[in-house]
C-alpha cells in the first residue's frame, strides 16, 4: 500500500485518467498477445502487472484522491488490472498448452520402430568341437594339457624317435622357423606334447591336448596348412592295445553317436609300436554307396593315427619301459567336423564366414 500522494495535485492525477488507464491496458494486452513463449510472458507480466507496472503505480495514486473520486478511480483501475490479469492467465494457459503439446510431439517414442539389428557373431565349430572333446575326456578323468605352437625341433621330431635322416621327418612337410639353425619349427602335429607331459607330470598320466598344427600343404577341399588335432596320451602300468581301442571307441561314440563302427588298420609311426590308423564307418552311406562323396565309396573314413608308445620314447622321457606302457593317438578336428556335420569342403571351415559358423548354433 502506498502512502498519501504528496507529489501530485490530487485532483489531476494523470495516471488515473481514463484514457491513460485504457492506454495502459491496451499496451498490456498487446504485449501479452505478442508473447510467444512462457519466458516472454513472464517478462510481460513483470512489466505490465508487476509492482512497478504503470497500473500498479496508478493504483497507488488512488489513496491520495479525495474520497469522492476514490471509488470511481478504484473501480477503473481495478477493472483495468482485472482485464490484464485475465489476459495474462489466458495467455499463460494457452502457452502452457502449446508447450505440452510440443513436448508430446518432440518427446514421442515410437515403440513400433524396428531397432537397428547388429548381427550376432557365432562360435566357430572348431572351438566348440575342441571343447566337446575336452569334455568327453575330462569326463573320463583325463586332464587337458597344452604345448607351444612354435616348438623345438627336438620335441617335434627327435624325442618322438624320428632319426636325423628318418624319412618320416620329410613326410611331414615342415615350416622351419628362421634362422634355420635355431632348431625351431611350427609343430607339425600335437605329438610333441606327449614328451612335454611325460617330463613334467607324474605317472600314471592321462592327458589330451587339442591344438593347432602346421604343414606346408596348399589349401584345397581336404587340406589346409593350418589345422587342428587332438593328441591323447595314457601312460600307466599294464596298459594294452585293448585300452587304446576301448578309449577310441568311446571317443568316437561320444562324438559321432553310439552306433558308429570303428576299425584299426596297421600303420607306421616312429613314436608308436605297434601303430595303427583308426577309421570309422562312413556315417553318410554306412558303406553301402559305392558313389558316396564323403567316403569316396570305400565305406571307411580315416580319422587319425594311434598306437602303443614306442619304448624309445618312454626311455627318452625317463620312464621305465619295463614297468610302464602307454598308448597314444592323434585325431583330426576338421576331419571330425566334416564328418559330424557333413561339411564337404575345407574352404568353408577356414574361411571365417560367420554365416558358416551360425549354422552350428551356440553349442557350448
Ligand atoms: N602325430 C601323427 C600325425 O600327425 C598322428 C599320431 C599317430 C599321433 C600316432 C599319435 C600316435 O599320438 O600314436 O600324423
Amino acid at each position: 500500500m502506498s502512502g498519501p500522494n504528496t507529489q501530485y495535485d490530487p485532483v489531476e492525477v494523470s495516471a488515473l485518467d481514463p484514457a491513460a488507464v485504457d492506454a495502459n491496458v491496451a499496451d498490456a494486452l498487446a504485449a501479452i498477445e505478442a508473447a510467444t513463449d512462457l519466458d516472454a510472458l513472464k517478462a510481460v507480466r513483470l512489466a505490465h502487472a508487476g509492482d512497478r507496472s504503470p497500473l500498479a503505480l496508478a493504483n497507488r495514486e488512488i489513496g491520495a484522491l479525495p474520497p469522492s473520486a476514490k471509488a470511481e478511480a478504484g473501480r477503473r483501475v481495478g477493472e483495468a488490472r482485472g482485464r490484464v490479469g485475465a489476459a495474462l492467465r489466458a495467455r499463460q494457459e494457452a502457452l502452457e498448452a502449446e508447450r505440452d503439446e510440443r513436448m508430446l510431439v518432440d518427446e514421442r517414442l515410437d515403440m513400433t520402430v524396428v531397432a537397428p539389428r547388429r548381427p550376432l557373431g557365432a562360435r566357430h565349430p572348431i572351438s566348440t568341437t575342441i571343447e566337446r572333446v575336452e569334455d568327453i575326456f575330462t569326463g573320463l578323468g583325463w586332464e587337458v594339457a597344452e604345448g607351444p605352437e612354435v616348438e623345438a625341433e627336438w620335441f617335434n621330431f627327435d624325442a618322438l624317435n624320428f632319426g636325423p635322416d628318418h624319412p618320416a621327418r620329410a613326410m611331414q612337410d615342415t615350416f622351419f622357423v628362421e634362422p634355420g639353425d635355431a632348431g625351431l619349427v611350427l609343430r607339425t602335429h600335437t605329438s610333441p606334447v606327449q614328451m612335454r607331459a611325460m617330463l613334467t607330470r607324474d605317472l600314471p598320466l592321462f592327458i589330451v591336448c587339442p591344438g593347432k598344427v602346421f604343414r606346408t600343404d596348399d589349401l584345397d577341399a581336404t587340406h589346409t596348412p593350418v589345422f587342428h588335432q587332438v593328441e591323447g596320451l595314457a601312460v600307466a602300468e599294464g596298459l594294452t592295445m585293448a585300452h587304446l581301442k576301448g578309449t577310441l571307441d568311446r571317443f568316437a561314440a561320444e562324438l559321432f553317436g553310439p552306433h558308429v563302427t570303428t576299425r584299426l588298420r596297421p600303420a607306421f609311426f616312429p613314436f608308436t609300436e605297434p601303430s595303427a590308423e583308426m577309421d570309422f564307418q562312413c556315417p553318410i552311406c554306412l558303406g553301402k554307396d559305392p558313389a558316396c562323396r564323403v567316403c569316396g565309396g570305400t565305406g571307411w573314413i580315416e580319422w587319425g593315427g594311434c598306437g602303443m608308445v614306442n619304448r624309445n620314447v618312454l626311455s627318452a622321457a625317463g620312464v621305465d619301459p619295463e614297468r610302464f606302457t602307454g598308448f597314444a593317438f592323434g585325431m583330426g578336428i576338421e576331419r571330425a567336423i566334416m564328418l559330424r556335420h557333413g561339411v564337404p569342403d575345407m574352404f568353408d571351415i577356414v574361411e571365417g564366414d560367420v554365416r558358416f559358423s551360425t549354422q552350428f548354433g551356440m553349442e557350448i
